[in-house]
């Protein structure tokens, strides 16, 4: 098999409020057959959510917990996804699923982005079944309650949650 003559890189997109340890999972899978991923923090996220964390606290968070993963670049994004993309010269979306109700919520968004953009391709991947059931706004749900998050976010992320909070 010849060598790729580009470097084969994908867009994980997301609100990333924060990135917990299931999208960690997600990244660390992708660059089992990608060379790079560019973890992308919208700032126009589709589905109306309250935020924690601004998009800027969001990226500073992303790149401490990939500082020793220089395959790994985060970067914000305003917009239409596939215009980011195509911008980047990315034509790999990926995306986590984690139960069969993400499904029609991501099959929608494949769905339109591939119409906006053809060419443009949405890959699901499992996380692993430690993370099946974790999302960002439950683990801030967890940590305002005063619940142990430990387990589904990195030290840095901990921190920082409890710090915000506590500032609230
Ligand atoms: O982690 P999330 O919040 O489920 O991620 C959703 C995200 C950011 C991937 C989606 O809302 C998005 O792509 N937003 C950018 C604007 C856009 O392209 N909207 C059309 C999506 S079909």
């Amino acid at each position: 098999m010849s060598p790729r003559a580009r470097p084969q890189l994908a867009i994980y997109p997301g609100s990333f409020d924060p990135i917990t340890r299931g999208h960690e999972d997600i990244v660390r899978r992708t660059l089992r057959f990608c060379d790079g991923v560019v973890v992308a923090v919208s700032h126009h996220a589709t589905q109306l959510k309250h935020g924690l964390f601004s998009v800027g606290e969001r990226l500073e968070l992303i790149q401490q917990v990939f500082d020793d993963d220089e395959r790994i670049e985060a970067v914000a994004f305003s917009g239409l996804l596939v215009d980011f993309a195509r911008k980047r010269e990315i034509n790999l979306i990926v995306r986590g699923l984690r139960a069969v109700s993400d499904f029609e919520y991501e099959f929608q968004m494949a769905l339109m982005n591939r119409d906006l953009q053809p060419g443009i391709e949405t890959l699901f991947l499992a996380p692993d079944a430690r993370y099946s059931f974790l999302s960002a706004s439950l683990v801030r749900e967890v940590a305002a309650l005063g619940g142990d998050i430990s387990a589904f976010v990195a030290p840095v992320v901990q921190k920082q949650i409890l710090q915000k909070l506590g500032e609230q």
